[in-house]
């Protein structure tokens, strides 16, 4: 959704592995890299068996106890990701990550 800080990876048509930080401003999106509104480091990724997960580590502002987290997957369009379904799924995978007391909901 726009507003989102996101962390994208996928692979290339010649096989490399692309991870990258991609700040949604728009709908108009194609998930161009570009600057988050937080810094972080050791941006990777794995793609295995079919599942992709993205590892970093956020630098977060002093006193951040609660996050907004969003998730997606979608296709590739010529190379470069297109907009998700739109199915519930993919419409409600959001939550709030309590960074004081390690609980997701
Ligand atoms: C090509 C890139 C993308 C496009 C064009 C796109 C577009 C959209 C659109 C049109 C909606 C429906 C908005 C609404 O119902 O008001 C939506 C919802 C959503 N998108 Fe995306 N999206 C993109 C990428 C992403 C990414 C990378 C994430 C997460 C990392 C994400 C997470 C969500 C979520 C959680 C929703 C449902 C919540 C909401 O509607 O506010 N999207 N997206």
């Amino acid at each position: 959704m726009v507003g989102s800080q996101a962390l994208v990876a996928y692979q290339r048509p010649d096989g490399r592995f692309y991870a990258y930080a991609s700040p949604i401003d728009s709908y108009d999106t194609r998930l161009q890299e570009g600057r988050l509104s937080f810094s972080f480091s050791a941006l990777s990724g794995t793609f295995v068996n079919s599942e992709m997960t993205i590892f970093a580590s956020l630098q977060l502002t002093s006193g951040t106890v609660m996050i907004n987290q969003v998730w997606q997957t979608g296709p590739l369009k010529g190379g470069t990701p297109a907009i998700h379904a739109s199915t519930a799924d993919h419409l409600t995978s959001l939550g709030t990550l309590d960074l004081i007391n390690s609980d997701a909901t």
